[in-house]
């Protein structure tokens, strides 16, 4: 085979990197900040040029690439929920050639004499349900595809999973995986309720499901009309041969499967369906991104088997992001919670993915004039089924001659604050953080949100009224409040005010983590917090942490410990824990409240980790290990208990071997942590 020349792989090896780092950055954003900032097609596309470069050169795949994880961390709000059989995710296709490089993969491994069976790929949330003896008695999401997050208590509230499986002869344990997601329709529905109340509407149906799946309180969850798909099992103790005869097994026992599964015995016909339900994706009431292909004899799914991340015998086809074209009426800017200011288009209506989209976001300055979009312009308007619909570009043959460049404006649109941007920032910021009303009902609403303080009742309207009025200048002044203060805002009768101060009197107990998200400090969003809250449980302690401590935080680099020790350092914010700390917030974690939900096979154990392991990253393979209790340090002595070893381990190694210090190597390692 013919060697790629050098000078490729030295541009395949600047590219790998650049798009790991681009892939961590939106990983983050997400997962930890919760703001993506690109649509899920853009990211998508993003990890699919890292595993086509990864694939062209496989030196350069390294154990901690994107392209080597499963899934998100499952997160500490809910107990860990081992899965009895992993969770896998599955390999995409966007194209028919992908579709039949994948077709000729399964030919090659098992012959050309197979039937396939389509599916329509949800747009939901994964779970897993177990049955023992036929009994519901565990229900968890995905988590990072090992250990999910126990829901049990949320998933009993759906009316479409039985407590108990009809029929008789049920094996001891049963896992069954379905998509768990919120009907168009009711999401129309919660979405107009939320905006009557002045709450702000959840993204799409998707982000609705998950919030509601994700609730502390199942009452909650039961309220919010939640659907279900099932699609398959994980450990089932199975006498049949196909997937579709396990489909009219799972329906038989009263489990929801869906009807428009279909069987193809060419990828002609696979092809067919896929085109179908692009077509004709929105005349159904669940949202889907594409279609799950897999194969249906049991048998030959074996024969194919798995890589670590996703079956062979399966495939998603995942539908093209919709585009359509609209007008650009007018470009505005909106300053967020901290500060930052984002522009966006205000367009005609136009009917796209889903939904009817009037603003489309244009990122920042840099993104309006890289896509140079003006006012009056056509433009391309993008919506995958995900959050934020985003304007691809103009379509220059129709722009109106003498159209002029957009300017971003100087000033805040709220406040009219000059703006500022850092150097080496692609946003500008409106630096008037107090003063700014755009930024404080930002703040406030962010502050009261399912995510940090949860204050029930306290809706973006109220909000606004509370600012207006000048009751409220900052979040302290909510627990504040007075019930003669609440009956002169419009709307608020003895029921109304009753619930809110009760609410937010509630909400001054909550954990210590939940504090600091509503903070506003940049980069702290939950999972920040809860690294932060477990080392440092008292709000003093962390105050008074060096940047050293912080950094010594796994999971915690430069730029956020550095953040947060500013944001504890300006006098402003020392006022503001002061003013909570009046109010009665609790300000410490007890005891019981900072163990770790789960439980904890390493405590007491002292252990070095040295060299590259497959599985984790390093920063995974330490939180991992603390998660179980362990003390991770950096350096080998004799009171270490233990050292494990990865690939090309260095001295830590030798200096073990030295001292005569137990040796583990990954598998041990991760044996030892489920313990
Ligand atoms: S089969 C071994 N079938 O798509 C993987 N998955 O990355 C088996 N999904 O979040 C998955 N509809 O929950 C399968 N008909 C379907 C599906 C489906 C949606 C989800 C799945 C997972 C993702 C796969």
């Amino acid at each position: 085979m013919d060697q790629p020349p050098d000078r490729d792989r030295a541009e395949a090896q600047r590219r790998v990197e650049e798009l790991r780092t681009q892939i961590r950055h939106h990983d983050y954003r997400y997962h930890v900040l919760d703001e993506p900032e690109i649509a899920d097609a853009e990211y998508d596309e993003l990890l699919r040029e890292l595993k086509r470069l990864e694939e062209r050169f496989p030196e350069l795949i390294t154990p901690d690439s994107p392209s080597q994880r499963v899934g998100g961390r499952p997160s500490e709000l809910f107990a860990p929920a081992p899965h009895l059989t992993p969770m896998l995710s599955l390999d995409n296709a966007f194209s028919r050639e992908e579709l039949d490089a994948w077709g000729k993969r399964i030919e090659r491994g098992i012959g050309n004499e197979v039937d396939f069976v389509c599916e329509l790929k949800i747009d939901g949330l994964a779970v897993s349900l177990l049955y023992e003896r036929g009994f519901f008695t565990r229900g968890a999401t995905r988590g990072d595809g090992r250990v999910g997050e126990d829901i049990t208590a949320n998933l009993r509230t759906l009316k479409q999973i039985p407590h108990r499986l009809a029929g008789t002869d049920h094996p001891d344990r049963l896992e069954i995986r379905g998509e768990v997601y919120l009907p168009v329709s009711v999401f129309d529905k919660l979405n107009r309720e939320l905006g009557e109340r002045g709450d702000r509407p959840f993204a799409n149906p998707r982000n609705a499901a998950a919030g509601s799946l994700r609730q502390k309180d199942s009452a909650v969850t039961a309220s919010r009309a939640l659907a279900l798909w099932i699609y398959g099992t994980g450990t089932h103790g199975r006498r049949l041969e196909r997937h579709t005869e396990e489909l009219a097994a799972l329906r038989a026992a009263g489990l929801p499967v869906n009807q428009v599964i279909e069987r193809a015995g060419s990828l002609d016909d696979v092809w067919a369906y896929c085109e179908k339900w692009q077509r004709q994706r929105h005349d159904v009431d669940y949202q889907i991104d594409g279609v799950v292909i897999k194969v249906d004899r049991f048998a030959l799914r074996d024969e194919l088997g798995a890589t670590s991340k996703a079956p062979r015998w399966a495939l998603a086809f995942k539908f093209p992001p919709e585009e359509r074209t609209s007008t650009v009426q007018q470009i505005a800017v909106n300053t967020g919670r901290t500060g930052k200011v984002t522009p966006f288009a205000v367009l005609d209506p136009v009917f796209v993915g889903g939904a009817r989209v009037t603003y489309a976001t244009l990122h920042n300055d840099h993104e309006v004039h890289r896509k140079d979009v003006r006012v009056g312009d056509t433009v391309i308007v993008r919506r995958a089924g995900d959050v934020i619909p985003e304007v691809v570009g103009p379509v220059l043959e129709k722009r109106p001659a003498g159209t002029p460049v957009w300017e971003f404006p100087t000033h805040c649109p709220s406040c009219s604050t000059a703006l500022v941007r850092k150097e080496d920032e692609a946003d500008w910021r409106c630096p008037n953080k107090a003063g700014c009303p755009s930024q404080s009902v930002e703040w406030l609403f962010y502050f009261a949100s399912p995510g940090a303080m949860d204050i029930n009742h306290l809706g973006y309207e109220t909000g606004k009224a509370l600012l207006r009025r000048g009751w409220v200048r900052d979040p302290a002044d909510v627990y504040f409040l007075t019930a003669e203060r609440l009956a002169e805002l419009p709307g608020f009768k003895e029921k109304s005010i009753q619930n809110l101060l009760g609410a937010i009197a509630a909400a001054k107990n909550r954990p210590i983590w939940r504090l600091l998200v509503g903070l506003n400090i940049r980069r702290v969003g939950e999972h920040v917090a809860q690294l932060l809250a477990r080392r440092f449980p008292a709000i003093d302690a962390l105050a008074a942490a060096s940047l050293d401590d912080l950094q010594a935080i796994a999971g915690i680099g430069p730029e956020i410990a550095a953040g947060v020790q500013a944001w504890f350092s300006d006098p402003e914010n020392l006022a503001l824990i002061g003013k909570l700390r009046r109010a009665g917030l609790r300000m410490r974690d007890d005891e019981s409240a900072q163990k770790p939900a789960g439980p904890q096979p390493l405590a007491g154990k002292t252990i070095v980790i040295t060299g590259t392991m497959k599985q984790l990253s390093r920063e995974e393979a330490t939180g991992a290990a603390e998660a179980a209790g362990a003390r991770v340090t950096s350096s080998v002595s004799k009171r270490t208990d233990f050292v494990v070893v990865g690939e090309s381990p260095g001295t830590k190694h030798e200096k073990a071997v030295a001292l005569g210090v137990e040796i583990v190597d990954e598998a041990e390692f991760l044996r030892r942590l489920r313990r």
